[in-house]
């Protein structure tokens, strides 16, 4: 795709930023109709594959939100002092307009008990000097390419033993599922290789009221109930690119060469659910990469934000 040039006057949609004829003219719109799905799943599959220009858009919005988790870190003393999650929030968000079009979709920072929330947009909680951070953000380009990256810490520099415990299981599945990340692979390879990581450290801790085969069978799935979400998605445009593709040439379908997608494995344990012991309420962790798929295996962009326990809390905490 040649670089973007600024879209002709009368061409923006109702947001700044957007490329789209519509929104302008009612009159306009209604000749347009919608979209016919055919088209919707057509395009979808076609932007499955990004070209070298398109990974650069990419990569300069991952490195962007690299940048923005850094002001982040930066900003936690105020966080703590009163500013909280807004605080955070503002920093991140602040970054992503000065670098870029602006968050590629509502930045959650979510700390304490608010880190199981699945997406915590609200972000108006207090930051407690002891409590672990869940940040899922991302930059969007002014290309509109968006990162999609997510990672957890302890704002002390110290997780609990317990905190410890599930970030060290996510962590596990997350390796495990970066793995399968090459071409050939199905995409839905990596989802499945987490889940079994994670329904296998589940039932070692005695939360699986069955066995790990059964509760990874499609009559069992118990451990879901501790992952209320996917392991990843492709990137691009759209921060869930190519959700009109078939199921074929989705889930279904091999990885190849030119595929970005996120991977991202968590565990969700939240502050009321009495099926888990009481230190591991309110705990919540994520870690998500973005990938590019090479000839060979794959990429990982956001590389740059380490990933195991004591480094990326020496990366926010120092
Ligand atoms: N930030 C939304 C997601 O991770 O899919
Ligand atoms: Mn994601
Ligand atoms: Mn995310």
């Amino acid at each position: 795709m040649p670089p973007a040039r600024g879209p002709a006057r009368g061409l923006r949609g109702r947001h700044p930023g957007t490329l789209t004829a519509r929104g302008v003219d009612p009159g306009l719109d209604a000749q347009l109709g919608g979209h016919s799905p055919e088209l919707r799943t057509a395009l979808s599959e076609l932007r499955r594959i990004k070209d070298d220009w398109e990974v650069d858009q990419l990569r300069g919005a991952v490195d962007a939100t690299v940048q923005g988790f850094a002001d982040v870190a930066a900003a936690l003393g105020a966080a703590v002092r009163g500013g909280g999650e807004r605080w955070l929030q503002g920093t991140f968000d602040r970054r992503a307009r000065a670098l870029g079009n602006g968050p590629g979709y509502a930045s959650i920072v979510a700390a304490g008990a608010n880190s199981p929330v699945l997406h915590w947009t609200r972000c108006d909680g207090p930051v407690a000097e002891d409590a672990i951070v869940l940040l899922d953000a991302g930059v969007e380009a002014h290309t509109l390419y968006t990162a999609d990256i997510t990672r957890t810490f302890p704002v002390s520099g110290a997780f609990t033993d317990a905190e410890r415990r599930v970030y060290d299981l996510v962590h596990a599945a997350h390796l495990a599922a970066l793995a399968e990340v090459r071409p050939g692979k199905q995409f839905r390879a990596f989802h499945e290789t987490a889940m079994a990581v994670l329904a296998e450290g589940l039932h070692d801790w005695g939360l699986l009221p069955v066995s790990v085969d059964k509760a990874l069978s499609a009559e069992g799935q118990h451990h879901r109930r501790y992952i209320v979400c996917g392991t990843g998605h492709h990137l691009g445009l759209d921060v869930h690119d190519c959700t009109s593709a078939r199921p074929s040439a989705y889930h279904r379908a091999d990885l190849e060469p030119g595929m970005v997608l996120t991977v991202e494995p968590g565990l969700y344990f939240h502050p009321d659910d009495l099926t888990v012991p009481p230190e591991l309420r309110g705990v919540g962790v994520r870690i998500e990469d973005d990938l590019l798929v090479t000839a060979s295996g794959a990429e990982n962009l956001s590389a740059a934000l380490p990933s195991d326990a004591d480094a990326i809390s020496a990366w926010f905490v120092s």
